[in-house]
């Protein structure tokens, strides 16, 4: 197979744009094109003021700087990008079903499907189609039969390339990736890919698989993950009651190398659009075999972690007199990790929406989070009305404005700003007692207990 001259991706979010801005980056001579049916998010990546870009990502600017008119554009027409392209990445989103079969825990296929009908309608030429999105096992098999069923004849080849970035850190992990996998049944095919990656990435770290494992490989490494964050969210409600500390316990562990270090941090629990949704993916499989022990297994993952998000909303309520009706607290953080403008099951969205059930009046700030994403998380819960949302709760652009006056602050995202505040400036405005329950053990208890705060931290 010759060397591919001409990318397009389908779909401009969180894993297709940093994605394709590194490929386009590093393979100067390809011509990559991003398309979104989403004209506004398109308009936002081609926007001059590279502040302006549709997600928010340490480094990313220069390098849709170096990239963007060179040999990465960004378009709406996504015929013409199928029609012209060697190879197609689809990265739509895969969100977990909100309806029918498998609502809850399977992974909602219409995107990709629309897409595979839409690039079976209009190629007349040979296509490497790569899946990006995280998809359940064996879907390719169902993107082959569609792309073969519905094409014009064409050679359809389907890799599967999974994305293993973080956000927050996107740039970082795509320059040096831990390891690049390629799944696929066609030698050419897979190598045209590796081509693609080895322009940066040393050849060592590409590993190929055939589909399935490929496919598999990307649900396991997010369910591990998650594992590691909800054991030791497990262990931290041990600690709260025994007195050892666990970030004491997260370093004496994580010492020993067959353990490591990394994903030991207990916090509020975790969020993100992968590790529920991957998870629930893994259970849903494992259940539709009949293998009810290895389906029970992992749902404890996420059950954990629902109960870390609960348990922190009444440890508030219950340190503030069992009743936090009208009283002001302030969240700092709203997105599911820091440096990061994304919220997609935040824990704070759950946190919040527990203490207003119970009537708190919640002030949110996040450097990078807008007031309309707050108010669209909260709505899309739809536990109470959005005028009750918006009654009860807050967003502000300044963090002292959140602080000033409040009874508690909490602290759900883990920004580094949170720990240069003027304490003392904030302990002076807030009512007393003064509470602090950090979610993300971010703050520094003995400063803060100094200056006469109450604080309590996940763990301790
Ligand atoms: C994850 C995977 O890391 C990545 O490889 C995959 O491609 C997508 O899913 P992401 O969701 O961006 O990436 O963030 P990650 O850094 O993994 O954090 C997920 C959640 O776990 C966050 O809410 C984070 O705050 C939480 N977390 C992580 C902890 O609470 N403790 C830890 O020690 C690590
Ligand atoms: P991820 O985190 O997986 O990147 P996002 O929701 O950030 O998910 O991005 C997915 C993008 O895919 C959205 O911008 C959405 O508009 C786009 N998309 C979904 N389906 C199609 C389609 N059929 N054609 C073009 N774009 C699509």
């Amino acid at each position: 197979m010759n060397r591919v001259k001409k990318i397009t991706c389908i779909g401009a979010g969180y894993v297709g744009g940093p994605t394709m801005s590194v490929i386009a980056q590093k393979n100067p001579h390809v011509e990559v094109t991003v398309v979104d049916m989403n004209q506004t998010r398109i308009a936002a990546w081609n926007n001059d003021d590279l502040s302006q870009l549709p997600i928010y990502e340490p480094g990313l600017d220069a390098v849709v700087q170096e990239a963007r008119g060179r040999n990465l554009f960004f378009s709406t027409d996504v015929d013409k990008a199928i029609q012209e392209a060697d190879m197609i990445f689809i990265s739509v989103n895969t969100p977990t079903k909100t309806y029918g079969k498998g609502k809850g825990q399977a992974a909602d296929l219409k995107f990709i499907e629309l897409c595979a009908r839409q690039i079976a309608a209009v190629a007349s030429t040979d296509k490497i189609v790569v899946e990006k999105s995280t998809l359940p096992v064996r879907t390719a098999e169902a993107l082959k039969s569609i792309l073969d069923n519905t094409g014009n004849g064409v050679n359809f080849h389907i890799l599967s390339n999974p994305e293993f970035l973080a956000e927050g850190t996107a740039v970082a992990d795509l320059h040096n990736p831990d390891r690049v996998l390629i799944g696929g049944e066609n030698a050419a095919a897979i190598e045209a890919l590796v081509q693609v990656y080895e322009a940066w990435v040393p050849r060592e770290r590409i590993i190929t698989t055939n589909l399935w494992s490929s496919e598999l490989s990307k649900l396991v490494a997010n369910a591990f993950l998650a594992q590691r964050v909800s054991s030791i969210n497990s262990i931290s409600e041990l600690c709260e009651v025994t007195g050892a500390n666990v970030d004491d316990v997260s370093r004496a562990i994580g010492q020993d190398s067959r353990i490591g270090s990394k994903f030991l941090k207990a916090s509020v629990g975790f969020g993100g659009s992968c590790f529920q949704k991957d998870i629930l993916n893994l259970v849903y499989i494992a259940r539709s075999y009949n293998l009810y022990e290895v389906a029970n297994y992992w749902e404890q993952v996420i059950l954990l972690n629902d109960h870390q998000k609960t348990r922190f909303a009444e440890k508030i309520i219950k340190t503030m007199y069992n009743t936090v009706n009208g009283k002001d607290i302030a969240f700092l953080g709203w997105a599911f990790k820091k440096d990061t403008n994304d919220t997609r099951e935040s824990a704070a969205i759950h946190v919040a929406d527990h203490l207003l059930d119970e009537e708190a009046h919640v002030i949110v700030y996040d450097p990078k989070v807008t007031a309309e994403q707050v108010y669209r998380d909260l709505d899309y819960l739809g536990t109470r009305s959005p005028e009750d949302n918006r009654r009860l709760v807050n967003v502000v652009n300044d963090p002292y404005e959140a602080l000033d006056n409040a009874h508690a602050v909490a602290v759900l995202t883990e920004w580094d700003e949170f720990k240069t505040y003027d304490w003392a400036k904030v302990k002076a405005g807030m009512k007393r007692p003064s509470f602090v329950f950090d979610g993300r053990k971010l703050l520094d208890r003995q400063q803060l207990e100094a200056l006469g705060f109450d604080y309590y931290a996940i763990g301790e």
